[in-house]
């Protein structure tokens, strides 16, 4: 007989609603739209802070002084390199490998490198997150090299995160402003309390396995369409339309087969994402500096029918594809970089499982048959 003490699976499928942790971290709230960071709203962080001020913030549930921030960066600096014998390894890999898959085996490798990165105690753990959080943008700018045939660039160490990934990634220095919208893109995709991939992440340090794998369970878990890999599908869903003339007849006949509109829709919040406000507004920009508005205009108005039709917003990776692709990012390398912000959120909750550990180990409510007697094989 089931021992589990309460059935809760058929009302709250997907976990939905279920409080599965206490995290000082991040809080989302819903109905009005706000996103918290250790009790900082994100519109004051995206104004006024940086990548790295944030993540010592997800790391340390405060602000940096400034000679806090100058270490921590001299920390990732030092650490942006990634060990020769992955980037050997990489290049092994066949060119036309999905980059989320790439990404998961490299940071998965990362480990055998790491001799110090196994401890789940915080000082090791810590480590571990540092040369994470430093390296991962590499193996995703080393991919894109590697896989176009392109030469790998070396990490510039003056670079802060955002900068220097856009560099590797590119070849060549982002401009300013770009380069600020998309320290401000790592700003916002950093943490987001309990989505799927840093539930996972939970989930596997809560067994005591080491950072490397839960990030690695991380990534495997953001690739999925349903959570970081919309942004992908909102450029391709953008590209099948062809154009603004086309929305309402395709958006007509997409809900009427039941399609989830990509980039619409969230499972917690019920208004505008207060992430994808800043989104919009850089793909507004990008495409007004780059004499391109037809990816800011058609989302617009998917956006505007999306709430007349169904009464949903716009999420986070709604408005990033077309700010992204305005930044030359090819389609399938939106999720990687997606995880290059999350990686601080998810190494925050690690952090945080392991000192209050306990297992995570629910229930589920059996649907099967009982009492069934075994029938050997040539009577079946
Ligand atoms: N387009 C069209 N209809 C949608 C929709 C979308 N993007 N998202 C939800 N719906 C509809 C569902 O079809 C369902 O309708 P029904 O009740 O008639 O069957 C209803 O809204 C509830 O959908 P459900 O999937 O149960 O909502 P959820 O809260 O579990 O889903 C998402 C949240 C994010 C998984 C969902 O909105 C989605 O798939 N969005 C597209 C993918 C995406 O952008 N993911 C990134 C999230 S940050």
């Amino acid at each position: 007989m089931s021992t589990a003490t309460e059935s809760t699976a058929g009302s709250s499928a997907g976990l939905r609603g279920v409080v599965a942790a206490q995290s000082a971290i991040g809080d989302v709230n819903g109905e009005e739209g706000i996103l918290i960071y250790q009790g900082y709203d994100i519109h004051d962080l995206a104004e006024n802070s940086s990548f790295e001020e944030v993540i010592f913030l997800l790391w340390n549930g405060r602000l940096p002084k400034s000679d806090e921030l100058e270490n921590l960066k001299s920390q990732f600096r030092a650490n942006y390199a990634a060990p020769a014998e992955v980037i050997e390894l990489m290049k092994t890999f066949p060119k036309d490998a999905d980059p989320m898959d790439v990404l998961r085996t490299s940071v998965s490798a990362l480990d055998f490198y790491d001799k110090e990165g196994h401890g789940t105690d915080r000082e090791h753990a810590l480590k571990a997150a540092i040369k994470l959080t430093a390296q991962i943008g590499t193996l995703v700018a080393a991919w894109e090299r590697i896989r176009t045939g392109k030469e790998i660039v070396a990490p510039d160490t003056n670079l802060c995160i955002a900068e220097n990934f856009l560099y590797m990634f590119h070849g060549k220095r982002a401009e300013a402003d770009e380069a600020r919208m998309f320290d401000i893109a790592l700003i916002l995709h950093a943490d987001h309390e309990l989505n799927a991939s840093t539930f996972t992440t939970r989930v596997i340090a809560g067994t005591l396995a080491d950072v490397y794998g839960a990030v690695t369970g991380g990534i495997a878990a953001l690739s999925g369409p349903l959570h970081g890999g919309a942004n992908t599908n909102v450029m391709k869903m953008l590209k099948e339309i062809g154009s603004e003339d086309a929305i309402d007849t395709w958006l007509d006949k997409a809900l009427e087969e039941k399609r989830k509109i990509m980039g619409i829709g969230h499972a917690v919040y019920k208004t505008e994402d207060p992430r994808a406000t800043w989104l919009r507004k850089f793909s507004r920009t990008l495409g007004e500096k780059k004499g391109d508005m037809k990816w800011f205009n058609m989302s617009q108005k998917i956006e505007k029918a999306m709430l007349e039709k169904k009464g949903m917003y716009p999420n986070v990776d709604f408005y990033s594809a077309s700010a992204y692709y305005l930044m030359d990012i090819p389609l399938d390398q939106f999720t990687p970089i997606f995880a290059i912000s999350r990686i601080s959120g998810w190494t925050g909750h690690i952090l945080e499982q392991y000192g209050n550990n306990k297992l995570i180990r629910p229930r589920a409510e059996y649907i099967g048959e009982r009492d069934v007697k075994y029938t050997p094989i040539e009577e079946r």
